[in-house]
């Protein structure tokens, strides 16, 4: 028996959750909406990720991307990559899933994003375990300062959370701003790749913390025009995705080097990976 969260639970026996709810998002990502059937809250905090099984199918590691402040159910957005993640996006209404987890460590919301303006620099799926921070930070509003979401897609069809947006920047002193690679005929936005939104940023480096999240090639650029708003890498933290198995340290899937993402991360400090090359690049 490990402690996740406090609570007492064994590692590898999974949880029974059931599907509440389901919905297209893009043409390759699902939303899914879980519950536990012992009617208990998952205990996560964001940035974690859950091991999710598919009887007869096998397992694969999904982020939780709704905040801990919503009650009762716990959200994800699956991408159809392989044989789990294509069963789940068969799944219908009442079916059920194993759950194991929370797994790795979290956005540092509690510690030290309080009190600081924050910047949220999203490529792609990054704004999945990214959007359980944002939620979390905008649910204890008086609790932080200034929100800055950058979000980046390859075309306006990938742009996922669209109409979530709009409640974001519905609070005070949020600002989101979003761009495309490549844009459609409709498209009147930005087109650029993501370190082109940092340009319009106002950063008080001193009481700002970032949280980076996003593909590996992103990680690179985004740091350095973070550096050039004055950050340090102390202040900077970025999640980090790599093949996993067991998601409890026990099978070498995760390593980098000496990490073993699964345990150490998927959020490290950028202090602490920005040495390991193959971590970041
Ligand atoms: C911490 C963490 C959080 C994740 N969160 C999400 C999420 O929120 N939504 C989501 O859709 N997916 C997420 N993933 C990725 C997901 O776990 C993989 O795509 C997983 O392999 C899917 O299992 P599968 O059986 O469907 O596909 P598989 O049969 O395992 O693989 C399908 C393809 O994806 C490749 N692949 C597998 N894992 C990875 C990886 N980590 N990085 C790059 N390529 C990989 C395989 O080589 C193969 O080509 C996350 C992974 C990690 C480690
Ligand atoms: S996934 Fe098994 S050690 Fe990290």
């Amino acid at each position: 028996m490990v402690s996740t969260n406090g609570s007492e639970k064994d590692i590898y026996r999974p949880e029974m959750a059931t599907l509440v709810r389901s919905q297209a998002m893009t043409t390759m990502e699902r939303f899914l909406e879980f519950k536990l059937d012992s009617g208990k809250e998952l205990g996560h905090m964001p940035g974690q990720f859950a091991e999710v099984s598919i009887l007869g199918i096998g397992e694969a590691p999904i982020s939780i991307s709704s905040s801990p402040t919503q009650n009762g159910s716990f959200q994800m957005v699956v991408r159809a990559a392989g044989s789990v993640t294509r069963a789940m996006h068969s799944l219908k209404q009442g079916d059920k899933v194993g759950i194991r987890g929370p797994f790795g460590t979290h956005f540092p919301v509690e510690e030290e994003m309080k009190g600081k303006d924050i910047v949220f620099v999203c490529g792609g799926l990054g704004l999945v375990p990214v959007r359980s921070a944002i939620n979390y930070v905008l649910h204890h509003r008086e609790d932080y300062g200034n929100v800055t979401i950058l979000f980046g897609a390859k075309s306006p069809a990938d742009r996922v959370f669209v109409d979530e947006v709009k409640e974001w920047t519905s609070k005070d002193n949020v600002t989101y701003l979003e761009t495309v690679d490549r844009a459609d005929e409709e498209w009147t936005g930005r087109v650029g790749v993501i370190t082109t939104l940092m340009t319009d940023m106002t950063v008080d480096p001193r009481k700002t913390v970032a949280i980076v999240c996003g593909p590996p090639v992103m990680y690179k650029f985004a740091v350095m025009s973070l550096y050039k708003t004055g950050m340090i890498e102390k202040n900077i933290f970025v999640s980090l995705e790599r093949h996993m198995k067991c998601g409890v340290g026990k099978c070498g899937h995760c390593q980098i080097e000496h990490l073993y993402v699964c345990q150490e991360g998927p959020v490290f400090r950028f202090s602490d990976v920005s040495e390991v090359q193959e971590a970041i690049s």
